[in-house]
């Protein structure tokens, strides 16, 4: 059975109607070539956010680029391995430069099925860095240029997943990068709100998204 990633249509978009979705303030998305991510740089870029998209997959993150633009947004591919501390910290300049970092979405995941004992640690390292460093190096270097924005304030979102609240057969390393990013999603600094993610939009502008005051997350 083929399966094929579903279309991104102009319907299927929410527009939400919010003063800091404009072009000056960035969208960095992680994972933008494919999938979860590229639907978000999407429905980012058509919320009128200048989107920086970050992915390994040049041809597929052009393509997302190429998706935005059809429907009236923009979104500058940066080609990026999230593995690599330099390529990040390249990213997030090269972004800074584009605007003001006002949201992250953390997208970017891979999956690997083996027993512990069979698991190969270099798989183990990968993930590691992609799904849990990656999203912690980049909070950590979006948040001050969030803290110098007008309002002090911006959004990070984490790509979790049901593996973050439950272990299941042979994903032992999806499990432990799944439950660490929802730790880090949890703690909530002071000023700068993270908050967390979901496949599905969330009907909430920026100042609703604001009103979690650290370790009690929205029920939703
Ligand atoms: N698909 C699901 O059913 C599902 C369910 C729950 C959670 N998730 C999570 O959602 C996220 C996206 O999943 P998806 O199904 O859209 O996956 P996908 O495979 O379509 O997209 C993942 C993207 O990550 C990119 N990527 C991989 N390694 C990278 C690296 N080193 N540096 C930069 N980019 C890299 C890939 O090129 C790809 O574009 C993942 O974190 C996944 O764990 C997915």
């Amino acid at each position: 059975m083929e399966i094929r990633e579903p279309e991104i249509k102009q319907a299927d978009l929410l527009i939400l109607s919010d003063g800091n979705f404009n072009p000056d303030n960035i969208c960095i998305v992680t994972g933008a070539a494919s999938g979860i991510g590229r639907a978000t740089a999407v429905a980012a870029a058509a919320n009128n956010l200048m989107t920086v998209g970050l992915d390994v997959d040049e041809e597929g993150g052009r393509e997302t680029a190429a998706m935005a633009a059809e429907l009236g947004g923009r979104i500058s591919f940066i080609k990026t391995d999230l593995s690599k501390d330099k390529e990040i910290e390249r990213a997030v300049s090269e972004s800074a430069r584009m605007g003001t970092i006002k949201y992250l979405a953390n997208i970017a995941g891979i999956q690997h099925i083996d027993s512990v004992e069979n698991f190969p640690m270099e798989k183990y390292d990968l993930m590691e860095r992609l799904m849990l460093r990656a999203p912690f190096f980049l909070s950590k270097l979006v948040i001050p240029y969030m803290r110098k924005s007008e309002g002090g304030l911006g959004v990070i979102g984490n790509m979790a997943s049901v593996h973050a609240h439950i272990s299941t057969l042979n994903k032992p390393v999806y499990n432990i990068t799944k439950f660490g990013l929802r730790a880090l999603t949890q703690r909530g600094p002071a000023r700068v709100s993270t908050h967390r993610s979901s496949v599905r939009p969330r009907r909430r502008n920026l100042k609703e998204a604001l009103q979690w005051d650290g370790d009690q997350p929205h029920a939703s």
